[in-house]
Order: structure tokens, then C-alpha cells, then sequence
């Protein structure tokens, strides 16, 4: 696992930002997954700041998000679809039909759904880069605490919580949904690279126990320890509670070194 710990959530979305760009510089079609919540959001912000100044396009990109609220429908401003029109569809030159977001709109049978995704990730030939954010409790996409390491896209119920820490979203007396389909552990794990980033204080102890910790299904994001190419990218908040802190960086400074001479070099 490659940490990267940099000083506050601006430097974070720079540098994923920077990531993702050179990425999608190397592959104009790539297939990104994407997360929603506050962290990504400065990450969206530059990427729109980028592409206006000509410099990215997302064109030729294929998105898969990695979950939506179960209980409304696609255009109710609350759900992930919403969020991500506003924070980066409308905002850059992707066609809405290259974008996805397992939606389940009422009615609908949730399985159903959650294996067709399946079926269309793997019809684009996979994820290549991978977006996440961390929930407090250690959730990626839904995957809430005791989620199966091999699940795939599927229907969880949402951990009282996940839904305490999403309740200031929603207004007294609004309809906050319990449940979610989402992205599972096994699918995540399939994407070639992986990016998750954190920020805060109120981050700290999970990503803590996310790289330090051992792998456990009590903190989904540590499955990430098996996956060869992910990059955590922290600021210092985030990274208060690391006990090999000071390690990662002293890695990072080698690894400038190690690039300079070999090319592309991964710490995994
Ligand atoms: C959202 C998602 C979640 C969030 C996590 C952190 O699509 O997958 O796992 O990344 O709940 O949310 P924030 O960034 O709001 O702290």
C-alpha cells in the first residue's frame, strides 16, 4: 500500500487531482469509479477547474459510481446520481450515457440491478481507477462493518451510524433512506488502481485501523491491504493516529529517488 500524507484536504484533492490526470493523460478512455460524499468533492472541484482550462477531457471516459440510497428516485436532489451531475457530469464534456450509478429506482428488484452492474463493468472490460472515500466506521462504498470481503454489487442496510453521520444532509423531517445498493468488497478489489483519500480528524482512527490494523471484515477498507495498487492519499489530520507516519514519508522521499532512476515505481 502506498500512503501519502500531505498537509490539509486542499493538498489532498491536488494531488488526487494530479493522479487522476495523469492517468486519464496515459488512457483518455479509462474507466473510472467514482465515490460521492464531502471528501471527493474538492477532488470534482479541481478536475472541473482542470478541464476549463482545456487541459482534460472526459470524453472518451466510462464512469461507474460505486453506490446510491435506496427509496429515491434518481432525480430527488438527496440521491448520489443528483450529487454527481452537480459536483462533475454537468460540469465536464461526458456523455450522461457513459455514466453509471446503480440505481434502483422504486419497484425495482435490487438483485436484479446489482448483477447487471456487475455484468456492465465487466463489459467495459473492468475499472481502472478507483475512487473512495472512508467511512468513521471503516465502510467503502456501503460496505458497512461484518460486509463479506467477497461481495459484489448488492442491497446493504445501512449502520445506524453511517446514517447518524449522513443525517446533517438531510433536513428535519425528510425522508432518510436506510439502505443502499452498492459496489461490494470483491468488485472494489477488481478495480486495476485504487485511490482512497481521507480527511479530518474524525478520520483518523479508521485509517488507522484500515492500513495498521489487521485485515478484518469489522473494517472493510482494511481488505484493501490486499490489493497491489492502492494509493491512500491523507492529510495530516487523517494520518494523526498512523504509529509508521513517519516511515511513509520517509518512503515517499525515496521513492522521487527510485522513479528518477527505474521510471514508474509502485510502493506496494
Ligand atoms: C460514497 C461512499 C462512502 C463515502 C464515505 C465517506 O459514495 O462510497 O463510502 O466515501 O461514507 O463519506 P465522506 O466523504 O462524506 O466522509
Amino acid at each position: 500500500m502506498e500512503v501519502v500524507i500531505v498537509k490539509n484536504p486542499d493538498d489532498v484533492a491536488v494531488h488526487a487531482a494530479k493522479r487522476i490526470v495523469e492517468f486519464m493523460i496515459k488512457k483518455p478512455d479509462v474507466v473510472l469509479g467514482l465515490a460521492t460524499g464531502n471528501t471527493p468533492i474538492a477532488l470534482y472541484e479541481r478536475l472541473v477547474a482542470i478541464y476549463n482550462e482545456g487541459k482534460l477531457s472526459f470524453q472518451d471516459a466510462t464512469t461507474f459510481n460505486l453506490d446510491e440510497y435506496i427509496g429515491i428516485e434518481p432525480s430527488n436532489p438527496q440521491s448520489y446520481r443528483s450529487f454527481m451531475n452537480t459536483h462533475l457530469f454537468e460540469k465536464v464534456d461526458i456523455a450522461q450515457s457513459r455514466t453509471h450509478v446503480p440505481e434502483c429506482p422504486p419497484g425495482e428488484n435490487p438483485r436484479v440491478i446489482g448483477d447487471a452492474y456487475e455484468q456492465k463493468i465487466t463489459a467495459v472490460g473492468g475499472i481502472d481507477l478507483q475512487i473512495l472515500g472512508i467511512g468513521s466506521n471503516g465502510h467503502i462504498g456501503f460496505n458497512e462493518p461484518y460486509s463479506s470481503l467477497a461481495s459484489r454489487t448488492r442491497v446493504k442496510t445501512l449502520t445506524q451510524q453511517t446514517v447518524a453521520d449522513n443525517n446533517r444532509l438531510f433536513a428535519s423531517g425528510e425522508f432518510q433512506p436506510q439502505l443502499a445498493i452498492t459496489m461490494g468488497i470483491a468488485t472494489i478489489l477488481e478495480a486495476r488502481h485504487i485511490l482512497l483519500l481521507a480527511t479530518g480528524k474524525q478520520k483518523a482512527s479508521c485509517i488507522r485501523k484500515a492500513i495498521e490494523g489487521p485485515v478484518s471484515a469489522m473494517c472493510p477498507a482494511s481488505a484493501l491491504q490486499m490489493h497491489r495498487y492502492t494509493t491512500v492519499i491523507l492529510d495530516e489530520d487523517a494520518a494523526s493516529e498512523l504509529k509508521e507516519s513517519d516511515y511513509y514519508r520517509w518512503v515517499n522521499l525515496k521513492h522521487e529517488s527510485l522513479v528518477d532512476e527505474y521510471g514508474y515505481f509502485h510502493n506496494d
